[in-house]
């Protein structure tokens, strides 16, 4: 491995090689940048790192788990030793069927550590890095859910809906230091294998047109990190041309 490159990004929940996290990092170091991806299972991060396309970029697995406050802290201080990052993305994928009455306490609170709890850590690691430059992107991956609440996922959205909320506070708190807060909301399925793992079918009859590209999508979270501090998007939808809405 040599050096890596100063300018960095931290895709935050990155999972198996067809996965958004996967996509968005693959992407980022193909434009030059190091890029730290970060998931919780050693071995499935290394064959994903390994096997993507870094271009003329570089991608190392860092491990640690986005609810843990000493784990993101450790963790932006390993990219901050190495590089000055520039873009970070919340990535991290939980979500479950749970009609109320089969909700325990334990899933729903799991549910908002995991989609919005760790946004909270890790928005406030980035920014507190990004604020002695007055410069860098924030991005949150939201879903449908993040602005329609529908069961049997109900506790999934209360918990994208705080993550919105969140990205919608910091893009005011922080946007007049010149830190780029946005919300991007999926609003699809995305062709990777937790979609093709449980709804195979549902995959095959939507077809490629039918469902969302993460390469596609890594290429506007890409854009959003170029907009020019004089028109930039808090918030955006991107879905498939098949996609009713
Ligand atoms: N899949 C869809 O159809 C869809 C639709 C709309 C929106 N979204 C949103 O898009 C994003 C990406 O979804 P995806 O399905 O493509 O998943 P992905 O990017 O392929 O994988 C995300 C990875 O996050 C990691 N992760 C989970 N909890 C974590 C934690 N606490 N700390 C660190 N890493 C963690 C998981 O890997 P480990 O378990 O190995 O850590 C998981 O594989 C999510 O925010 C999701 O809500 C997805």
């Amino acid at each position: 491995m040599g050096k890596p490159h100063p300018r960095s990004a931290v895709v935050v929940g990155v999972g198996p090689v067809h996965g958004l996290g996967a996509g968005l990092a693959g992407y980022f170091a193909r434009q030059g940048l190091t890029v730290f991806a970060v998931g919780r299972t050693p071995d499935r991060l290394r064959a994903t790192v390994s096997s993507l396309d870094a271009g003329p970029g570089t991608i190392l697995p860092l491990f640690g788990d986005a609810t843990s406050e000493t784990d993101i802290r450790y963790l932006f201080q390993q990219v901050a030793e190495r590089t000055e990052p520039e873009l970070v993305v919340y990535n991290v994928d939980r979500n479950e069927r749970a009609p109320l009455l089969d909700t325990g306490l334990e899933l729903f609170e799991d549910l908002w550590r995991q989609n919005c709890l760790g946004g909270f850590l890790v928005a406030r690691e980035a920014i507190r890095h990004f604020l002695p430059r007055q410069r860098g992107t924030l991005i949150v991956t939201g879903a449908t859910a993040s602005l329609r609440a529908r069961p049997p996922f109900t506790a999934f959205a209360a918990a994208k809906a705080g993550l919105r909320a969140l990205a919608q506070g910091l893009a005011r708190e922080y946007g007049p230091q010149g830190i780029h807060v946005v919300h991007a909301v999926i609003d699809g399925v995305i062709d990777g294998d937790r979609a093709r793992a449980q709804f195979p079918d549902f995959v095959a009859a939507k077809g490629p047109e039918g469902l969302l590209d993460p390469v596609a999508i890594a290429g506007t979270y890409w854009a959003l990190h170029q907009q020019p501090r004089s028109a930039w998007t808090h918030e955006l939808d991107l879905r498939p041309c098949l996609e009713s809405f």
